[in-house]
């Protein structure tokens, strides 16, 4: 039985003092989940958020890492900066960061790779565009994305991976997929998983939905057969409305 993870995705929100204070307020209202529950936080607010959540069952991820260890790279953070101060996920190829910055498949495996070296949790981004859904290619794109994010994983590394299905066009627009929609682009998904890495990997792999998702959709979408959770932008910016969705059922 896969286990569903709630991550919260605050994209560039919250100063050090507000995210402490939602972390006070979302604590108690989650504290009997079932679910993982993750808070993707800015870069500032990750130790204050980290000491914040030590007597909680919130877990703590980056948005984005570099691969190289350490060098000239200005304003870069690597996996092991994150890893030393306790960061347990950390978000990979979100799609605003292949739009705006150059994120590639490329980069996408390097940092994937890295991430696994280091026992750090990603959470892989993967999904169309609009254009590329009206042109009927949504399934293949995706495809291409997840061969090639997954390229040169071991099987175990690949069950350790977390995809999360976000279509371009759901993302920040209150248009979300509809669950069958979602549900079979990630079945899709994982079909080829277990195309390339077997049926036993493709069935423990955690697949996440995101684009849109809110108290009013998730228990929709999160009981799909093979949907297991969701990565939540706007919604997850407000400790009630996110602590719902977490408490979907
Ligand atoms: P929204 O939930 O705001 O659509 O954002 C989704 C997302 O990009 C999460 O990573």
């Amino acid at each position: 039985m896969r286990k569903k993870v709630i991550a919260g995705n605050w994209k560039m929100n919250k100063l050090p003092n507000e995210a402490m204070e939602f972390i006070s307020e979302l604590a108690p209202l989650v504290k009997s989940a079932e679910n993982e529950v993750v808070l993707c936080v800015p870069y500032t607010d990750l130790f204050y958020s980290l000491l914040h959540t030590q007597d909680t069952n919130i877990k703590i991820g980056a948005q984005n890492m570099h691969y190289e260890e350490k060098g000239a790279y200005t304003g870069e953070v690597s996996g092991e900066m994150l890893k030393s101060i306790g960061v347990e996920y950390v978000i990979i190829g979100h799609s605003e960061r292949r739009a705006y910055y150059g994120e590639t498949d490329e980069t996408v495996n390097k940092k994937l790779k890295k991430a696994h070296v280091l026992g750090l949790k990603p959470i892989v981004c993967v999904g169309e565009s609009l254009e590329q859904r009206e042109a009927n290619q949504a399934k293949e794109i995706v495809t291409t994305q997840i061969k090639l994010a997954l390229e040169g994983l071991t099987n175990e590394e690949v069950e350790k991976t977390i995809i999360a299905y976000e279509p371009i066009w759901a993302i920040g627009t209150g248009k979300t997929a509809t669950k069958e929609d979602a549900n079979e682009t990630i079945k899709w998904i994982r079909e080829k998983i277990a195309q390339i890495y077997g049926k036993e990997v493709a069935e423990s792999v955690i697949i996440q939905y995101g684009g849109s998702v809110k108290s009013g959709n998730a228990k929709d979408l999160f009981e799909m057969s093979d949907i297991d959770g969701g990565l939540v932008g706007g919604a997850s910016l407000d400790a009630k409305e996110f602590a719902k969705i977490v408490n979907y059922k």
